[in-house]
């Protein structure tokens, strides 16, 4: 299956809360669509079409005004916080032409993230954004990544995050190494349209950057990466000395990435680390563990973002022939692909009025807990 294509009905992560101030306007492209976003004056992010509704002039560039008004910086149209133009300079008496009003995009902003739905607004049903409660507990630290521009599909960050095996030799000597690569992997798959995997492992010896962040050479690990949607990957880690999981010697982190396509080979990576608020990192207690994870991440990040962005340029070429080879513990990646397939087949049905139930979608797939 190539790496070319976007879902559009689905939420993506346009941000987090902290990146939409109330005095900025902001230009995005999401799944292929040009968007001027903003804080109101009333706290609320908004959402619209970034051409200007006059000669497509881009709005981000134009200006955010005092009344609460966006200002294009072209000939001046001005628009309000519900789209609709209010002002031409150049025929303040004139009637404003009906059509001159932008397209709104839906938002809902939870857990610390701002959602957006890209796709058909009729099609949102009952469809909400994934949780991610740790983010805005007092119960957690948090802290998050800048966007990260990527070139590549996003679906290869889904399938790089659901691919544990990668940890040897990418990631050799920081998290990972050979005997990391080698534990075994179960699938889950709830009929929700997600993908879990889960990797168990009793007196293991933990990966340099782990050893610093806990403090434990050797544990019981309990180690989980889950797709919650296309937008976003949920990962668990939880280690304590053998026998001790679940006790108050445990160690671990939260992590949520969200991959938001730009268009077809091009994406925004953000990531949110948590840790429990009052543990320390083992090798410099002064700091709390969130603060050293999150130092020491990049380095992850840019492994990784080195080889999605080889991956893509070879998706570039023609297959020509070219047909993958695929181990067990590709199974997770796998259903990835259908998932994206069903849905992708889904958008361009033209019977498809309305949301398809996550668990129907999964079953057209084909998708079995046998894989
Ligand atoms: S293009 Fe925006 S006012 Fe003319
Ligand atoms: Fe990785």
């Amino acid at each position: 299956m190539r790496a070319d294509s976007v879902i559009l009905n689905t939420w993506y992560v346009a941000g987090f809360s902290g990146e939409f101030p109330k005095d900025k306007l902001q230009g995005q492209t999401i799944a292929e669509k040009p968007l001027v976003m903003w804080r109101t004056m009333a706290g609320q992010v908004v959402a619209f079409d970034g051409r200007c509704a006059h000669k497509r002039m881009p709005l981000k560039d134009g200006k955010l005004l005092a009344d609460g008004t966006v200002e294009c910086a072209y000939h001046g149209f001005c628009y309000a916080d519900t789209g609709e133009c209010v002002r031409i300079p150049s025929q303040l008496e004139g009637a404003i032409p009906a059509r001159a009003r932008l397209k709104s995009y839906p938002v809902i902003e939870q857990d610390g993230l701002v959602w957006l739905w890209p796709g058909h607004a009729d099609r949102i049903g009952t469809a909400r954004p994934p949780r991610s409660p740790e983010i805005s507990s007092s119960e957690w630290e948090s802290i998050g990544s800048q966007p990260i521009p990527v070139r590549a599909n996003y679906r290869l960050l889904i399938e790089n995050l659901l691919d544990v095996t990668h940890f040897y030799p990418l990631h050799d000597g920081n998290v990972g190494d050979v005997s990391h690569s080698r534990i075994p992997i179960e699938v889950v798959l709830d009929g929700d349209g997600s993908v879990k995997t889960v990797r168990q492992a009793q007196f293991y010896r933990q990966p340099p950057f782990f050893r610093q962040w806990f403090g434990y050479e050797v544990v019981d690990r309990h180690h989980t990466h889950c797709m919650m949607s296309p937008a976003m990957t949920r990962v668990e880690m939880r280690a304590a000395p053998p026998g001790q999981l679940g006790t108050g010697a445990e160690r671990g982190f939260v992590l949520y990435h969200t991959h938001t396509p730009i268009d077809r080979t091009r994406h925004i990576w953000r990531w949110y680390m948590n840790g429990r608020t009052g543990h320390h990192s083992a090798t410099d207690p002064s700091k709390p563990l969130v603060v050293t994870m999150t130092e020491n991440f990049d380095e992850v990040v840019a492994q990784d973002l080195w080889a999605l962005e080889k991956q893509q340029e070879m998706y570039d070429f023609p297959d020509d022939g070219y047909k993958e080879v695929h181990v067990r513990a590709d199974r997770a990646m796998l259903a990835v692909r259908k998932i994206f397939a069903a849905m992708i087949a889904e958008e361009h049905s033209p019977t498809g009025a309305g949301p398809v139930n996550a668990r129907v979608r999964a079953s057209r797939a084909g998708i079995s807990p046998a894989l």
